[in-house]
């Protein structure tokens, strides 16, 4: 368990690059990471820097009304990082029903999933991450591996 207080966007952006950099495929399935804490406390952003670190131009914006987006990587270790919001899922088969099967046994894929635990009863063994707030400007970020 590794645990990180940043004080600025720049802060969390050298959290978000270390943590990918620690990041490898696995054989035979995704790297699933969950992303939990309350609203506000920095999953889309922590998601975004993450995105930013492995290439993605696009803007990546919170998915709460898509629930699922995919990005294409190029000279990445992942082929795909997919950003999924269960927010607003109420039950799992919404999400079995958007692949999850599949998306989550595919070894180019790297999954962050915010609110986890709306889908716990589906969720693979992952790499948690517990966000928190802090103060305005300053958040806690956990690491489980
Ligand atoms: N040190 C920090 N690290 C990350 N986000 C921060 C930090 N300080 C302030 N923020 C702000 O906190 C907010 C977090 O919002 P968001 O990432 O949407 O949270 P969540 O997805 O958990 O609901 C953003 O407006 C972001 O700019
Ligand atoms: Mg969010």
């Amino acid at each position: 368990m590794t645990k990180h207080t940043t004080d600025s966007l720049e802060q969390t952006e050298k959290i978000a690059t270390d943590f990918v950099s620690t990041l490898s495929p696995n054989q035979d399935r995704a790297v699933v990471v969950g992303l939990y804490g309350n609203l506000g406390a920095g999953k889309t952003t922590l998601t975004q820097l993450i995105a930013k670190s492995l290439g993605v131009v696009d803007t990546v914006t919170s998915p709460t009304f898509v629930i699922e987006k995919i990005y294409e990587l190029t000279n990445q270790r992942f082929a795909h990082l997919i950003h999924i919001d269960a927010y607003r899922i109420e039950k799992s088969s919404e999400l079995l029903h958007l692949g999850w099967s599949e998306i989550i046994s595919d070894p180019n894929n790297l999954i962050l999933i915010e609110w986890p635990e709306r889908v716990e009863d589906i969720m693979p063994a992952h790499i948690r991450l517990n966000l928190s707030h802090v103060s305005e400007n300053s958040r806690e970020i956990e690491i489980i591996l």
